[in-house]
Parts: structure tokens; C-alpha cells; sequence
């Protein structure tokens, strides 16, 4: 669990040599479990249970798509924009027939990262609700310590059995 710096709700993840060096850093920051990820000269921090259906983001491909750095759930491979969480997928512009990224809006929760002194922090951002809030809700985390974690379901492979 990160530590937190109580003054401004900072919570610590690493120093910034650990975390370039890890690439991605995924910690429980004020219960949630976010991931910080350590791209070209730049931080970016999120939820790491993917809003779609709670997939592990920290294990996904990193993809450049209209100079967005996205990433790409690695259960059901929908696309989200690092810097702000938006989902976005291919569509076909009815005019043209051609294809271009869309939007669907901010799906996934990001935070801010703040570096200070040679480390890195994360800022949690809460406000409004998304789709991704709801795996940290009383109820999910009651579901799945209880019926799913139980059963030995393993969250980082989708293909997984309950036994
Ligand atoms: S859980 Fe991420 S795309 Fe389905």
C-alpha cells in the first residue's frame, strides 16, 4: 500500500528512478488499486480495473494512436487514452466510409501524478463518477472476497475457471 503524506492527500509510490525503471507501478492508493506508468518523459496514473469489466490495465499493451498514448485491456483489448481516460475505438464516418478514432468519453479514472524531489506521488482524483468506480464499491469488494476470490479466480488471466 502507498504511504500517504497527510498535509495534501499525496500518496507515495516510489522515486522516480524506480518507477522508470519499472515502467509500471501498480499500488492501492486510498483503496483503490491504481497503476503509474512511466511512458517517454512522462507519468500517467489510473485505476487499474478496467471500466469495461474490471480487467487488469497494468498487464496491457501501450498503444500511439493520434499522438494519445492508450492503453489496451488485455482482456477484451478496449483501447483507453492514458492522459485522460477517455475510451475510444474505431469507427466508420458515415460520409466518407472511412474509419476514424471516436470517443466514447472519460470511462476510466485518472489521477495526478506529482513529482517532487526525485519522487513520484499520486494525487487521487474523485470527482463525479465513472464507470470504473464501481469495483470499489462495499458491494463488489463484498462479492468478490466472498463468492469470487473464494473460488480461486485468478484476475490476471480472463480465461480462468471458477473451480
Ligand atoms: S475488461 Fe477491459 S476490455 Fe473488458
Amino acid at each position: 500500500m502507498a504511504s500517504t503524506d497527510a498535509d495534501d492527500c499525496k500518496h507515495y509510490i516510489g522515486s522516480v528512478q524506480d518507477v522508470r525503471q519499472r515502467c509500471r507501478t501498480t499500488a492501492e492508493v486510498g483503496g483503490r488499486k491504481v497503476t503509474v506508468f512511466a511512458l517517454k518523459t512522462s507519468f500517467y496514473a489510473l485505476d487499474d480495473k478496467c471500466y469495461h469489466a474490471g480487467g487488469p490495465l497494468e498487464l496491457g499493451d501501450i498503444e500511439e494512436i493520434n499522438n494519445d498514448l492508450c492503453i489496451v485491456c488485455p482482456w477484451h483489448k478496449y483501447i483507453i487514452k492514458l492522459s485522460s481516460g477517455e475510451g475510444v475505438y474505431q469507427g466508420i464516418d458515415p460520409a466518407t466510409k472511412k474509419t476514424e478514432w471516436k470517443t466514447k468519453g472519460v470511462k476510466q479514472r485518472v489521477h495526478e501524478v506529482v513529482v517532487e524531489n526525485g519522487h513520484v506521488y499520486v494525487r487521487l482524483n474523485l470527482a463525479g463518477k465513472l464507470d470504473c468506480d464501481r469495483y470499489y464499491t462495499e458491494e463488489y469488494r463484498k462479492l468478490m472476497n466472498e463468492d469470487v476470490v473464494d473460488l480461486k479466480f485468478d484476475f490476471s488471466d480472463p480465461n480462468t475457471k471458477i473451480e
